[in-house]
């Protein structure tokens, strides 16, 4: 017997137990796109390796360690996986000119590929839905955007999702604040270990992440963004402020939140839940005024968020009651020479009306057909014997809730199924 093979580490089946909740959360989630006037935007899963390292940043954990890289040797391309959706999703905006004639508000869907360690919540092949919104330079669209993920949650059962929110300002302001804080831990050099000391000079802020002690010590001491922000940056985020206040979605002010992508300015946020452990951002999102610019396009002002299915689907399975039963109308049965073909043709033209329907297949006994008739979930099974078939009749069984087994005429089926089914649900 030759070895089987596996599915690659980090990345996941879902399989079709699961996919009724997934396609729920799909659901839900697409329609309250759409109904927040985002319209749906789909770009490639590979894209040119130079769009990413030029969008997300070259001294981001993302660029430096993450990215699905090779070279396309029949077209001598370097390519890469696409690591999250924003850098694509400006690439298509520039390469169509879709903000020529004003504004727009995107939504996409679908897997992203971060070669990360796995672990619970942390994959190397998930899912995003993401919205962007393009050429909206006020605080309004900023605070749509996160008071809108605040009314998804309730649809999608979640509770106890906070927001932490930060404003990390201009780039300006940033590289004032940079200089500063790489001046303040050149001058505390001795206590930082050798991560930190690469990344002094490189990304400066990832170095107040770190949980090392010693590290953490001159962070603690380390000059505060806010104190570089200017006027406009403060209004900016106080105009966020007050539509989150104004709409009741609650916050904090998380001061260290710097995100792990290069491309943000001013509002950044992020929505976190205590219930996953390690992995508890659900969704993160800011402004990236510069990235049109960057990516060679005019200047077009940015701000959006991703969120990681995986995660959301996850806590929606520790709420049962959400899970939708995927339920078969009806399961058809038949035993007895001439049975089959009838029940084939019942169960045809039940389809045909819409209802959804398995035929069972493989032949057995009447009990051992009753049993997967059951396993199968449907509401009822309409049976096929050699009686039925004699007698011109389907005999209808509800196999959840209550009512007796029924006959009727078999050309009544298709014309009564709607009824009785609604019956049996009720
Ligand atoms: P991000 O914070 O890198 O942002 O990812 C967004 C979300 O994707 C995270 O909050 C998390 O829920 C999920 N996620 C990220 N990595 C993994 C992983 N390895 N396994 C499972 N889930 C994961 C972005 O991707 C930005 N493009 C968001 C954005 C859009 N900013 C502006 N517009």
């Amino acid at each position: 017997m030759s070895k089987s093979l596996q599915a690659i580490r980090g990345m996941n089946d879902v399989l079709p137990d699961d996919m009724a909740l997934w396609r729920s959360f799909s659901a839900i989630v697409e329609a309250w796109l759409e109904r927040w006037g985002y319209r749906a935007i789909r770009m490639p899963l590979v894209e040119n390796t130079a769009l990413f390292r030029r969008a997300i940043g070259e001294a981001t954990d993302i660029v430096e360690k993450e990215m699905y890289s090779w070279r396309d040797e029949l077209n001598a391309e370097e390519l890469t996986l696409r690591p999250e959706g924003t850098a694509s999703c400006v690439r298509a905006a520039i390469e169509h000119s879709l903000v020529y004639d004003g504004p727009k508000r995107l939504w996409y869907g679908g897997p992203m590929y971060r070669h990360e360690r796995p672990q619970k919540g942390r994959y190397r092949e998930f899912y995003q839905y993401g919205a962007e919104a393009f050429g909206f330079p006020g605080p309004d669209v900023d605070a749509e955007l996160i008071v809108m993920c605040a009314r998804l949650w309730p649809e999608l059962g979640l509770k106890g999702i906070r927001l932490e929110l930060n404003n990390i300002g201009s780039a300006e302001e940033r590289a004032r604040h940079r200089a500063d804080l790489v001046k303040h831990l050149e001058a505390h050099e001795g206590k930082l270990d050798a991560d930190a000391k690469r990344r002094m000079h490189a990304n400066p802020l990832r170095v107040l992440d770190s949980k090392n002690p010693l590290v953490q010590e001159v962070a603690a001491q380390a000059p505060l963004l806010a104190g570089y922000l200017g006027e406009a940056s403060l209004a900016h985020f106080e105009g966020v402020k007050k539509l989150l206040a104004a709409s009741g979605v609650e916050f904090t002010i998380n001061p260290r939140l710097v995100r792990g992508l290069d491309y943000y300015n001013l509002t950044v946020f992020e929505w976190v839940t205590d219930a996953l452990g390690a992995q508890g951002t659900v969704c993160g999102g800011g402004r990236y005024d510069g990235l049109f610019e960057q990516l060679g396009g005019k200047a077009v002002p940015g701000v959006g968020f991703a969120m990681g299915c995986e995660r959301l689907v996850a806590l929606m399975k520790e709420n049962p009651d959400r899970i939708p039963a995927a339920r078969p109308d009806a399961y058809v049965l038949h035993q007895g020479e001439g049975t089959l073909e009838v029940a084939f043709t019942i169960a045809d033209a039940l389809r045909r009306a819409g209802h959804a329907v398995v035929m069972h297949a493989g032949g057995g006994s009447f009990k051992s057909q009753m049993k997967k008739a059951d396993a199968s979930g449907a509401w009822l099974a309409l049976i096929v014997g050699e009686d039925e078939l004699r007698a011109g009749d389907v005999s209808v069984k509800a196999l959840r809730g209550g009512g007796d087994q029924q006959r009727i005429g078999r050309v009544r089926v298709a014309g009564e199924f709607a009824a009785i089914l609604e019956k049996a649900k009720a």
